[in-house]
């Protein structure tokens, strides 16, 4: 049982952590906003100056106004009010600074979320589906939302707290230094020993934070799963067992955060407990001095003040030091996104519109043709054209996802323009990893699929992709209307032209029939809609592109014969002329095809027209007389 568990709770090592390099880049995305950031650092060390200076101002208020007052009769308050006034304004400045630096500091944090979530999501956009395939999605989204705002978190409060901090100290000690240099070196050496509790303390809870996150991660990612498979799950009564995978990663997310907090709760006592020893030995030092004549009143008050405040930003950044290291943990996770590496695109094939004339020369044309021409660059930086035909040639393609693997064993093949070649075959055979080939989603060696005779890694992955025209085996939709879907195909046709498409596709039919025809709203991957309806929608969506070269992966498995007939119709229409590759599982659908190729643990057995693989009285036949069944 256990064991079965285990399966479903992803796992990886946590990394090293690299403190120095997150901080530097979390620190170079803030300081995008140099200006607010300049301001921000300005009313910092006004606030810091002013509060220093308020309690620098106890010293004369006692000793110049308040002492000389003692025992007098008709004592004269105007000097006093004065120095309270001055006192009371100094302070108002000091949190009126510290208001509007806290407001600039928010929309600077918002800002760089922002702009890290920017960064992400466009990244996203360019990673290779093999990312997508070896990666939870939940972990993925959990980067976007709780590790970005850890960090926003950070950004607010912790950062503009570090930089008072660090002024208020410096501040403090100078001014200190200035009142009395022995009772500062007092405070400044109880000021090194919690510094070095704070060190020992955090080192342990250190390499707890990292593990917080990926928790996170893990557990959205297993609750995103489950969330989707809840059919699944109740069909098959794992409620259970589900709960209990969830637990173990529960338990492990809220040990860590545990971990990672119960060394640092120790923190605020032991600081606070610093802190009154300090102003305890002030105390009676200073009084010793005072009484012994070394000292005035005035500055042992102010003194006293400020070994008060003086570790007060070493307590406050102690305890921040939770949101300082999960925020760095999260950020490490995001940044860890940002360098996956993007899909590489060496290509320099485009795909244009083009015009061909009587005798066959070409040239590229701004708007829609309904021609297509390769633009192929020279060496020397000229241009040449080819027309794009539809022509796919694969040459002893060999291919395995993982590199032990092999999935395809020497594939060789060739479609020409107008063929429509079929691939038929078992479940596992291969089929949808052909397809997963000609349009890069992964790449083989060089040389050896060519495209109207150029090898495919020449030509530039979106202008390849623009030239075919897929219906997956998984069909995806997204939030929108019926209407918004299909035209996802191609985003400059009009109504009309999708409606069409749907008309191609066979959808129109049931489109007409939803509540509110073409504008029905679409939610969660179309859930409103059979399987069989989503197919004739992502069919619908391919044949507005229009595409040259069409690729059919189980595009009709969930439709039944009839109507399946009727969009081989539609579609027998729309792609004369252009390059068909089907995988079906229904034999009836390839029959027509130019070339029915016969695939098994990646490997063409057979190969030919229907009515030559049936003469041959092999596995086609077979399959198609009914002796054998696709499983
Ligand atoms: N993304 C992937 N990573 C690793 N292996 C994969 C991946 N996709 C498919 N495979 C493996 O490749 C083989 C062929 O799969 P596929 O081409 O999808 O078969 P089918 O003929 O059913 O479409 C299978 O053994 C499958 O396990
Ligand atoms: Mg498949």
């Amino acid at each position: 049982m256990a064991e079965e568990r285990r399966k479903y709770v992803q796992r990886r090592t946590p990394k090293p952590k690299n403190l120095k390099g997150t901080i530097k880049r979390v620190m170079s995305y803030v300081l995008s906003f140099r200006l607010q950031i300049v301001l921000v650092v300005f009313l910092i060390l006004l606030s810091v100056v002013a509060s220093v200076a308020s309690a620098y101002f106890l010293k004369p208020l006692i000793n110049d106004y308040i002492t000389p007052l003692i025992g007098v009769k008709d004592p004269d308050y105007s000097g006093l009010l004065g120095q309270i006034g001055l006192m009371a304004a100094i302070y108002i400045i000091g949190a009126f600074s510290s208001f509007i630096y806290s407001r600039i500091m928010v929309s600077i944090s918002t800002g760089v979320l922002c702009k890290i979530r920017m960064d992400l999501f466009a990244h996203l956009q360019k990673l290779p589906i093999r990312y997508y395939d070896t990666n939870s999605h939940g972990d993925i989204m959990s980067r976007f939302t709780n590790d970005t705002d850890t960090l926003r978190q950070m950004m607010s409060m912790t950062l503009p707290q570090l930089i008072q901090g660090i002024a208020s100290i410096i501040f403090t000690a100078v001014v200190m230094l200035s009142l009395n240099v022995e009772l500062s070196l007092v405070v400044f050496g109880m000021m090194i020993i919690s510094m070095i509790a704070i060190v020992l303390v955090s080192k342990r809870s250190q390499r707890y934070f990292k593990e917080v996150q990926q928790a996170m991660g893990d557990l959205n990612g297993y609750g995103e799963e489950m969330i989707e498979g809840q059919r699944v799950i109740k069909v098959f009564n794992r409620e259970e067992i589900i709960k209990e995978g969830f637990s173990e990663i529960n338990a492990r997310q809220a040990n860590a955060g545990f971990q990672s907090q119960a060394a640092t709760t120790i923190m605020m006592p032991m600081m606070a407990n610093l802190s009154y020893i300090t102003y305890a030995l002030c105390a009676v030092l200073g009084a010793s001095m005072t009484i012994n004549n070394r000292l005035d009143i005035g500055t042992i008050a102010s003194f006293l003040e400020y070994s008060r405040t003086f570790t007060r930003p070493i307590t406050q950044i102690s305890n921040q030091f939770n949101y300082i290291m999960s925020a760095l943990a999260g950020a490490e996770r995001v940044f860890d996104l940002l360098d996956t590496p993007e899909e590489v695109d060496e290509g320099n094939v485009t795909l244009v519109n083009a015009n061909i004339d009587e005798e066959g020369n070409i040239t590229e044309a701004s708007k829609r043709t309904g021609k297509w021409a390769w633009k192929i660059p020279n060496k020397d930086g000229s241009f040449e054209y080819r027309e794009l035909k539809g022509d796919v040639r694969f040459e002893h393609v060999t291919f395995g996802y993982e590199e032990k693997k092999i999935v395809l064993n020497d594939i060789s093949l060739y479609a020409e323009p107008g063929q429509k070649i079929a691939f038929v075959g078992s479940t596992g055979a291969g089929k949808t990893t052909i397809t997963n080939l000609i349009n890069r989603f992964y790449d083989v060696p060089d040389g050896k699929i060519r495209y109207d005779g150029i090898n495919i890694n020449r030509i530039k992955k979106n202008d390849l992709r623009r030239s075919l025209g897929m219906v997956l085996q998984d069909t995806n939709l997204f939030t929108g209307t019926v209407m918004d879907n299909i035209r996802f195909g191609n985003l400059e046709a009009t109504d009309e032209e999708c409606i069409k498409a749907a008309k191609l596709a066979n959808a129109d039919s049931f489109i007409r029939k939803l509540p509110h025809g073409y504008d029905t709203m679409l939610e969660g991957n179309g859930s409103n809609l059979s399987q069989g309806q989503r197919q004739l929608l992502s069919i619908a969506r391919a044949a507005v592109a229009d595409p040259p070269v069409l690729i059919l992966d189980e595009a009709t498995s969930s439709i039944d014969t009839r109507t399946e007939h009727l969009i081989e119709q539609g579609m027998d229409g729309l792609m004369h002329g252009r390059t068909v590759f089907v995988i079906a599982h229904r034999l009836s659908t390839v029959r027509n095809s130019n070339a029915i190729m016969v695939l098994e643990h990646g490997v063409i057995i057979e190969r030919g027209t229907h009515e030559s693989l049936i003469e041959e009285h092999g596995k086609y036949y077979q399959l198609y007389t009914g002796a054998l069944e696709l499983e």
